[in-house]
């Protein structure tokens, strides 16, 4: 598939004769020439600009690092050697928003060399992709057995001021913070994916992709509008620790003119390597109720207590209610010996991965619901006591292995791994890829919970499945909550990383049976339609199943695929909001989800992405009237019509509310 564009300019004869100009500069176009990156080499440093048509995105930039005892790698430099190539494919997601993916980019590597006695090299690579850019570095083995990098010189220069919507690097909760709006030019260092609405009239977002063996990329604001890499260093103050090479993931800045058109970018999953499993029969995508609001809203204990959550009788009447309610998986978490009324303090919690509670019997729960063709989710959490859990991890799995479990979420709850080390630290990184690795021997599919960010692993490891890695629905049972604009912005930053295990469908927002004062900021029709704008390939039916059972609205969640053919935005402001269409990758229905922040809206939906001359049921759960986030918000209006193609449907959003609709082809 790759194809050489032009020849390599071999440099080498002019730098033999020390000819090499004072400036070498090449540019890149993406295939439909709209993004255009420009590498120049000015008196020996190397830099690189971005623009998209006439707009200048990004000013010239340095690239470089400085490694231990203030080496530098940086300047000084000369090309080698440039090449240009160019790549078109399509592939095929195991599991998706969307089946078929195109992947198509021109690239540009440069081989530069230090012109000193060290003569090292460094080769940067970038693509220009129609929806952004993308470009890493490549440091070859070269005659050392280590290398510590202490800093990333790269700088994102922007070239214009803008809205961005970011969560601050560096705080306890890990990503666990509500989103601030506000201009690039008053950032302090802040978390990927970093959203920007520029005043140039584009939307665009900082990323990373493909991270593996490297500390994870914030961004640091050094003046103006200008920005710079900011890698999370280990605990005694290294940035990267290697054996003397190294690849860094691929920088991304995914570039958009509408904001809609971001959440339609594949360019994240297509710099990640491609699928490494040839059997992928045990990786299912799916819905699951759990044992598990009715421990955040304080009706269950996860420890062993009066009110425990994971008891025998408990689990057999989820599973039954999973039966009745035709819901094929059950979450069941706090079964096993470890957990205590304190279990989320900062603590070397030991946690126990075979043993379970007194009350818990894991081979008969795990045999009555086989029988009632129910598979049971296991729950792993290990308080970011890594050394515990590593010690025990290969017993856990084997277990959830030995009674047919395929699915575990796994916790790592705490403000640092080992009580030392940032999770999204070159340390992390690596802990997470080997769990995933780990149950992959196991035919475990995995959901973390206090993770890494996601940079498009589930490529090249599908049963990566979901990652929590923002403020979930968890945050409504037991503290002031998520305000109704926070799911008009999560579809624009975390979600543009990956799949968010998010835990929506809370239909009883008033949460009955919880703390006083605690509800769920938005309608239940707005939790039916986060089941469309919040992509993921499994997703929690996460209320109390009693909330589920006779409840009309429960349709909706029934009827809901968690795999699709095709993604479309049909409209979008960030923090405002969203209407997403997708289709069900197994039949010919398609899906709607609208939702909004705390105003009411009226859209108008032109239905012309449905197939022409045939005709749907519409299948419309909708606010009542009168509803609002803070007032009746339970109430859900079900009605249905017949619509075409050529049709205009009308919806109307409450305050903090939504619209879901099944399109069902007759
Ligand atoms: C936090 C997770 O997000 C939640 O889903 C889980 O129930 C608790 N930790 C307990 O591990």
């Amino acid at each position: 598939m790759i194809k050489q564009l032009s020849t390599a300019f071999l440099l080498l004869l002019l730098i033999s004769c020390n000819q090499q100009p004072k400036k070498v500069s090449q540019e890149l176009n993406s295939p439909n020439s709209k993004n255009n990156i420009t590498f120049e080499l000015n008196n020996g440093v190397p830099f690189y600009s971005v623009s998209h048509g006439e707009k200048s995105v990004i000013s010239p930039s340095k690239l470089g690092f400085v490694f231990k005892n203030n080496d530098s790698l940086s300047s000084n430099f000369e090309v080698i050697k440039m090449e240009t190539t160019s790549f078109d494919e399509t592939w095929e997601q195991v599991w998706g928003e969307k089946k078929s993916i195109q992947n198509n980019y021109n690239q540009l590597s440069v081989l530069l060399q230090e012109k000193s006695e060290n003569k090292r090299n460094l080769e940067v690579q970038f693509r220009a992709f129609d929806d952004g850019i993308a470009f890493r570095y490549i440091y070859p083995e070269q005659g050392k057995d280590s290398v510590f990098i202490m800093d990333e010189l790269t700088q994102f220069n922007l070239k214009d001021d803008g809205d961005a919507w970011w969560i601050g690097a560096y705080q306890d909760n890990r990503y666990e913070y509500l989103t601030t709006k506000s201009p690039v030019s008053t950032l302090d260092t802040v978390h990927t994916p970093l959203t920007i609405n520029s005043e140039n009239g584009l939307s665009i977002s900082f990323h990373e992709a493909n991270l593996k063996d490297f500390a994870s990329m914030t961004l640091e604001r050094t003046n103006g509008t200008n920005l710079k890499s900011n890698l999370v260093p280990w605990a005694d103050g290294d940035k990267v620790k290697t054996n003397g090479s190294f690849t860094t993931p691929w920088r991304t800045l995914q570039i958009a003119e509408t904001p809609g058109d971001l959440i339609t970018s594949y360019l994240i999953l297509n710099l990640n390597d491609s699928n490494k499993f040839e059997d992928t029969s045990w990786i299912k995508p799916h819905k699951y109720l759990g044992i598990w609001w009715g421990m955040h809203i304080g009706k269950y204990s996860f420890w062993e207590s009066p009110i425990q959550g994971a008891t025998t009788t408990n689990a057999f009447e989820h599973i039954d209610y999973c039966e009745k309610l035709g819901i094929d998986h059950l979450l069941i978490e706090g079964w096993n010996k470890g957990w205590t009324p304190a279990w989320y303090e900062n603590a070397m919690h030991q946690f126990n991965f075979t043993k379970e509670a007194d009350n818990f019997d894991l081979e008969k729960v795990t045999e009555y619901a086989k029988s009632k063709g129910v598979s049971i989710i296991g729950y792993h959490e290990t308080g970011s006591n890594i050394i515990n859990y590593l010690a025990q991890i290969d017993e856990g799995m084997e277990l959830y292995q030995k009674n047919g479990i395929h699915d575990v979420k796994i916790g790592q709850v705490g403000s640092r791994l080992n009580m030392k080390e940032w999770h999204h630290g070159q340390f992390g990184v690596n802990y997470y890829r080997q769990v995933l690795e780990t149950a992959a021997k196991y035919q475990l599919t995995v959901n973390f919970h206090e993770p890494i960010k996601d940079t498009g692993e589930r490529r090249t490891y599908p049963n990566m499945m979901a990652r929590e890695g923002a403020r979930g629905q968890e945050y409504n049972a037991w503290s002031d909550g998520n305000p109704p604009n926070h799911t008009a912005i999560l579809p624009f930053t975390r979600f543009l990383a990956g799949p968010m295990d998010f835990t929506p469908g809370v239909l009883d927002v008033e949460i009955k049976q919880g703390y006083e004062g605690r509800d769920v900021h938005t309608t239940a029709a707005k939790q039916l339609a986060l089941y469309v704008v919040l992509y993921s390939p499994i997703q929690m039916l996460a209320d109390l199943p009693e909330n589920y059972d006779g409840n009309p609205a429960f349709k909706f969640l029934q009827d809901v695929p968690v795999d699709w053919e095709d993604t479309k935005v049909l409209n979008a402001e960030i923090g405002e909001y969203i209407t997403t269409v997708r289709k069900d990758k197994y039949s010919d229905d398609w899906y709607l989800g609208s939702l909004t922040n705390e105003e009411s809206r009226s859209f108008h939906i032109d239905l012309s992405f449905l197939d022409k001359d045939v005709t749907y049921e519409a299948q419309i759960y909708a606010d009542e009237i009168g509803t609002t986030w803070n007032k009746n918000a339970t109430k859900v209006a079900i009605t249905s019509k017949e619509v075409k193609s050529s049709d205009i449907l009308k919806i109307n959003l409450s305050e903090g509310g939504g619209t879901a609709i099944r399109f069902k082809k007759l």
